[in-house]
């Protein structure tokens, strides 16, 4: 095995952007619709009432983004793949001018002397596949399977670094559970079925991509810390542990040990049903992961039900006892408290349960959009590149860490309020012009003598 993963002696910076959030181009070149065309065409879904339709455009003007992701002087660039354009139903047939787009992109990125690496599922289900049930019918893991293998066998030459999904959490318990997230289904246990059929269709890809000759196979998980505000008052150390179980080891327990564990069993006990959870298929997903994707922004104290707010995604913890959300200022405009320290600690601690090269796959912050002078966002990513420094320094194995994101652009159920860019785009004529965030980056990156 020749790993061609960042190879750790330092830092190596990337940065990240997925498919539906900046394409655009959604009926372009015989793509099929995706669960989020469908969802944010019904009112009420997204807060300004927008959708990827046009995005930023970069379908089209990739190549200019490709020149600023070289100006940044980053090492990565980590992109999605949209399952639509490549299968418009899901699976079948499979159209070849959404495959001649990506071959197009991963040219243009090596060419500028960066590194592709490509996110398989960023949430953009063919609606095909919904109609059939989702990510809750099985047949839809052995679809992605098999996507998986005609997206490497045209790109897998190139790409050498694949992430399976991006943060199946969302996927399923923001899509099914709480419906914030296409396809904006409230199905409680639902949440529980759907997860297992990602944990099954990422260790069913990775067979396939590790059969094909990938020696890199990762999957991008949102792990996050939960801290209870009284670590001495058992019923909330209680609850809390039950919300860690659905959010982390709901993945981590597979990927390691091959096993949901019992506290996440009491609390999901769909996930004991041997109809949905067969013989094997826990076997498959232990060892599968070649590396780990962590992405972070923020961690979540929580508190007794009531003493503190509701969190907007509570639906999202199916079966788990009530609690709150306290959260501490400073706050970025999305609302998520700013503690550097939860990555440090979340870097460590998955490095430590895994044993895998961890590469932050994600991390960056909201700030409003007024000002191109966005020095909120300089100290956000400055100390959390710092936490990862340190992480390290503590002997956790992080490889790279990758910034959320390029561009501004369409934040799902927030649509364009609000704005993660390092890069700002003017919706009237789709210019870019980098923030001052974009400008420190490109000095610390400089000067750390590594892309
Ligand atoms: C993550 C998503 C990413 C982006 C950031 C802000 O949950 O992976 O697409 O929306 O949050």
């Amino acid at each position: 095995m020749t790993s061609s993963l960042p190879d750790g002696a330092s830092l190596a910076f990337g940065v990240a952007t997925a498919a539906y959030q900046i394409e655009g181009a959604t009926a372009e070149d015989g793509r099929g619709p995706s669960i989020w065309d469908t969802f944010t065409a019904r009112p009420g879904t997204v807060r300004d009432g927008r959708d990827g339709s046009v995005a930023c455009d970069s379908y089209h003007r990739y190549d200019e983004d490709l020149d600023l992701v070289a100006g940044l002087g980053a090492g990565w660039y980590r992109f999605s793949i949209a399952w639509p354009r490549v299968l418009p139903e899901g699976n079948g047939r499979v159209e070849s001018r959404g495959l001649d787009f990506y071959d197009r992109l991963v040219d243009a990125v090596l060419a500028r002397g960066v590194s592709p690496t490509a996110t398989l599922y960023h949430w953009d289900l063919p609606q095909a596949l919904e109609d059939l049930n989702g990510w809750l019918n099985r047949d839809t893991a052995e679809a992605f399977a098999d996507y998986a293998a005609v997206v490497h066998d045209r790109l897998g030459d190139r790409v050498r670094v694949w992430a399976t999904h991006n943060e199946p959490w969302c996927a399923a318990y923001l899509g099914y559970a709480a419906g914030v997230h296409a396809p904006g289904r409230r199905e409680g246990g639902a949440g529980h079925r759907a997860a297992h059929h990602l944990l099954l269709a990422h260790g069913l890809a990775a067979a396939r991509l590790h059969d094909a000759g990938a020696d890199d196979v990762g999957i991008v998980l949102n792990l996050a810390p939960f801290w209870p505000e009284d670590p001495d008052d058992p019923t909330l150390v209680a609850a809390t542990d039950q919300i860690d179980a659905v959010r982390n080891r709901v993945w981590l327990g597979p990927l390691v040990d091959g096993r949901y564990d019992d506290g996440l069993l009491e609390v999901a006990p769909e996930l004991a049903e041997p109809d949905l959870v067969r013989d094997g298929d826990l076997a498959l997903v232990q060892g599968s992961a070649d590396w780990l994707g962590v992405n972070y922004y923020t961690p979540f104290r929580t508190a007794r039900p009531g003493a503190a707010e509701t969190h907007p995604e509570a639906d999202a913890y199916p079966g788990t006892s009530p609690v709150s959300f306290v959260v501490r200022e400073p706050r970025t405009d999305i609302g998520w408290e700013v503690d550097a320290s939860g990555l440090e600690q979340l870097l460590i601690d998955s490095h430590r349960r895994t044993g895998l090269p961890v590469l932050v796959t994600e991390n960056g912050a909201a700030y409003p959009d007024v000002t191109l002078d966005d020095q909120d966002r300089i100290a956000y990513l400055r100390d959390h590149i710092a936490a990862t420094r340190r992480a390290r320094e503590a002997g956790a194995d992080v490889r790279a860490y990758v910034v959320w994101t390029l561009l501004d652009n369409f934040e799902w159920a927030e649509g364009y309020t609000k704005t993660f860019g390092i890069v700002h785009v003017d919706p009237r004529d789709q210019s870019r012009t980098p923030k001052a965030s974009f400008h420190w980056l490109a000095e610390h990156i400089s000067d750390s003598g590594v892309g």
